[in-house]
């Protein structure tokens, strides 16, 4: 039995002017309705995007600040051996936001995962707490430098393991045990004095992800504590995020629990940012209407209580059109349709969440923006 559409899910369908005379869909770009109020809405850029000459000219109009999807990784920038440096890709996105005079976001300097570790390092390790800490000052100081226009870092990414709430084990923690981190930070500041250096992670809201939140505010407060210069949290945004995989609202509970914690990280004085915003639509029905009415309404419903926050100074999409999403092959639905996870289709259409994203803006109180 397919359920009604909720008042919400109309509106952002009506907004998208997708039903029957509903309201004329408004044109501004997002990141002019962003802007308006103190923000900046942006996309992630990857190869695939990059070689798409229509996409591009989507992300030119809709977005101010830009992040590479890959390029800046330690696997894609060293991927084959210690020595190499591969900044061509990298380099083209960065080209790309100088010629836009767009924000560039740097992601990510240490992603304290194995999973993402090149092979080679994870074959030689980093030896001694010494040599690792040698090791990664250098790769810090050497990609930051290479890129002096970024002006937001990810220093570090998802370094907490949502099972336990600790720290992960990898090749750089058994170097460096949980310092790893803090070098990270102090490499990245001194390297770059007037950037803003986050910690990015995809703890979700729903009650699965409570040892993941937990986790990553004990860790936003110990470098707090040590005076690490740490100035925003990345919230990744990936809905329905954390690992349940299977969340599909937004209830009320849920937003006073996702509340409680980022008035937490508000209170260790950070700035905001949703660095990675999208809909895994894995669960949510096959019909492409329905199914994008739904994800407009989680979406709306998330920037709205985000939204709320004036330290929230950017919101990032991790893709702008349904057509380079990492989704569709990461996680494929079972029945094998395309994925929905963007604000626009496979065609380059704007749908419900495109809508979504820009009632939001539009109600958003303003803020100071970041310089
Ligand atoms: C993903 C990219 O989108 C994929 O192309 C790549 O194969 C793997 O990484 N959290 C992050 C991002 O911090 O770097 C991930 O990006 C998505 C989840």
């Amino acid at each position: 039995m397919l359920r009604r559409l909720t008042r919400r899910e109309g509106l952002a369908m009506a907004g998208a002017g997708l039903l029957a005379g509903g309201a004329a869909p408004d044109h501004a770009p997002l990141d002019v309705l962003a802007r308006r109020k103190g923000l900046r809405f942006g996309t992630a850029l990857g190869a695939e995007g990059l070689a798409d000459r229509g996409y591009l000219a989507l992300v030119a109009r809709e977005c101010g600040a830009l992040v590479a999807e890959n390029e800046h990784k330690l696997y894609a920038l060293k991927p084959g051996a210690p020595d190499e440096w591969r900044w061509a890709g990298a380099d083209r996105i960065a080209a790309f936001a100088a010629d836009r005079g767009m924000f560039l976001r740097g992601h990510t300097l240490l992603w304290n995962r194995d999973e993402f570790a090149p092979d080679w390092l994870k074959r030689q390790g980093l030896g001694s707490q010494a040599e690792g800490e040698r090791w990664l000052t250098a790769h810090v100081r050497t990609v930051i430098g290479r890129y002096p226009q970024i002006r937001s870092w990810d220093v570090v990414n998802e370094t907490i393991d949502p099972a336990t709430g600790a720290m992960r084990d990898t090749v750089f923690t058994r170097a460096m045990g949980a310092d790893a981190v803090e070098i990270a930070f102090r490499a990245a500041h001194e390297a770059a004095p007037q950037a803003r250096l986050a910690y990015n992670d995809y703890m979700g809201w729903g009650p699965s992800d409570a040892k993941h939140r937990a986790g990553v505010l004990r860790l936003l407060e110990r470098l707090k504590a040590r005076g690490v210069p740490i100035h925003t949290f990345g919230v990744q945004g990936h809905i329905p995020n954390g690992d349940a995989g299977n969340v599909v609202v937004f209830s009320q509970a849920d937003q006073r629990e996702w509340r409680a914690f980022v008035d937490e990280v508000r209170g260790l004085g950070l700035d905001l940012v949703i660095t990675q915003l999208d809909v895994n639509d894995t669960v949510l029905p096959a019909d492409p209407t329905r199914r994008d009415a739904i994800a407009a309404g989680l979406v709306r419903d998330f920037l709205d209580l985000m939204l709320d926050y004036r330290e929230l100074k950017q919101v990032l999409v991790w893709g702008l059109s349904d057509r380079h999403s990492w989704l569709q092959t990461w996680w494929p639905r079972p029945d094998r349709l395309p994925k929905r996870p963007t604000p626009y289709d496979a065609e380059l259409r704007p749908k419900a969440m495109r809508a979504a994203i820009a009632d939001a803006l539009r109600g958003a109180p303003e803020r100071t923006p970041w310089t």
